[in-house]
């Protein structure tokens, strides 16, 4: 079943598009919004509403940057604002978006309730809506467009077994935000594979609200004291959360000897990995993940249909969203020059201090 939503909403954007037409240009606004002056310019406007700066470094650091750049080579005007972790803040900025104009907006949600009240609102005033990296779980985006996040935990859950190897283990799960689709997701991959691994045992497991890293800290410290220490491996979703854990180990004289996962490759997860305090981490490019919102939204905001990798089941009502899902990749200590020549991080940030040595083993300059 497709959603109800997108069927109505393509005759608004059309009506919408005429009406922007006719009413001249709408471009003014505070928010440092930029218009590019590539050769295929589309008249519309595309807000992208990134959710915080503390769940993940990646927000700021790479997904701004990597839309910036995409929406410039494409020469359409954007808007892009960070929620600061405020879901009403989220719904606030979308009214000012939308009020300034934008044909298109893009939404990392905070959780799928206030996700889809700020996308009915948006279809209701003809303006489509984009999922970008999180599903809207009810919600009504006529597009998703982020990486296989099952395929995510999948190689988390991997990654950990092949650091563990074949002993018997006892491994601790710190997982995302329960608001958050894609926590679930990768939580499923990883349990995915490593349920099925008859000499590993789960002994403590809990989500961690809002990705707080501070939180996670605490939640790891009880999870491992209940545990005994016992604890031989641990499933963290992202590279936050993996520091919070590495930081408890450290403090137990653990770091370095029990295998972590993470997720992003921000420049802190990259150094654990070298330094053989965390095992993995996942590298999600944002360059493309950035490069197809621009590609669809831009799509949108000509009225034209984009070109998908297939749909995303939304598990809340089974509705089947036209999706791009891109392909995750696991770095190890093996690989972390892989995401410094695809320009994930630069050298220079990665390899100062004590790295610059484990940089230059790891053959990175
Ligand atoms: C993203 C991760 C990120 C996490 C916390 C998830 O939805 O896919 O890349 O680390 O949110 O922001």
């Amino acid at each position: 079943m497709k959603r109800k939503h997108s069927l109505v909403l393509v005759p608004l954007l059309g009506l919408s598009m005429a009406l922007t037409a006719c009413g001249g240009d709408d471009s003014s606004d505070d928010t440092g919004s930029d218009a590019g002056s590539g050769s295929e310019a589309a008249a519309g406007k595309i807000g992208v509403i990134l959710p915080d700066t503390e769940s993940s470094v990646r927000w700021e650091s790479a997904d701004r940057p990597a839309l910036e750049a995409a929406f410039d080579e494409a020469g359409v005007e954007y808007d892009i604002q960070n929620a600061e972790g405020d879901a009403e803040r989220m719904t606030q900025i979308a009214d000012t978006m939308i009020g300034n104009g934008v044909t298109v907006l893009a939404i990392v949600n905070l959780d799928s309730e206030s996700g889809a009240a700020i996308q009915e609102k948006a279809a209701s005033q003809g303006v489509a809506t984009i999922d970008y990296d999180r599903l809207t779980l009810g919600g009504s985006a006529e597009y998703y467009v982020s990486f296989d996040n099952t395929v995510v935990g999948e190689l988390q859950g991997q990654g950990l077994a092949d650091c563990l190897g074949d002993k018997k283990a006892n491994i601790v799960f710190l997982n995302g935000s329960p608001t958050d689709n894609n926590a679930t997701l990768f939580a499923e991959g990883a349990h995915s594979v490593l349920d099925g691994m008859s000499n590993y045992t789960v002994v403590g497991e809990q989500a961690v609200p809002d990705w707080d890293n501070e939180e996670a800290a605490t939640i790891f410290q009880q999870l491992y004291t209940a545990a005994d220490g016992k604890v031989d491996g641990v499933l963290a979703a992202n590279d936050g959360l993996g520091g919070a854990a590495i930081s408890i180990l450290e403090g137990a004289g653990q770091d370095g000897k029990v295998p972590v996962t993470g997720q992003d490759a921000t420049v802190e997860g990259l150094q654990n990995v070298l330094a053989g305090t965390q095992c993995m981490t996942v590298y999600k490019s944002a360059t493309q993940e950035a490069g197809a919102l621009a590609d669809v939204a831009i799509a949108l905001v000509n009225g034209e249909d984009a070109e998908v990798t297939g749909t995303t089941v939304d598990s809340s009502d089974d509705s089947e969203v036209p999706s791009i899902l891109l392909e995750p990749q696991a770095i190890t200590k093996d690989n972390v020059g892989d995401v410094i020549s695809d320009g994930g991080q630069k050298a220079e940030d990665v390899c100062t201090g004590d790295f610059a040595d484990l940089c230059a083993e790891a053959g990175i300059s």
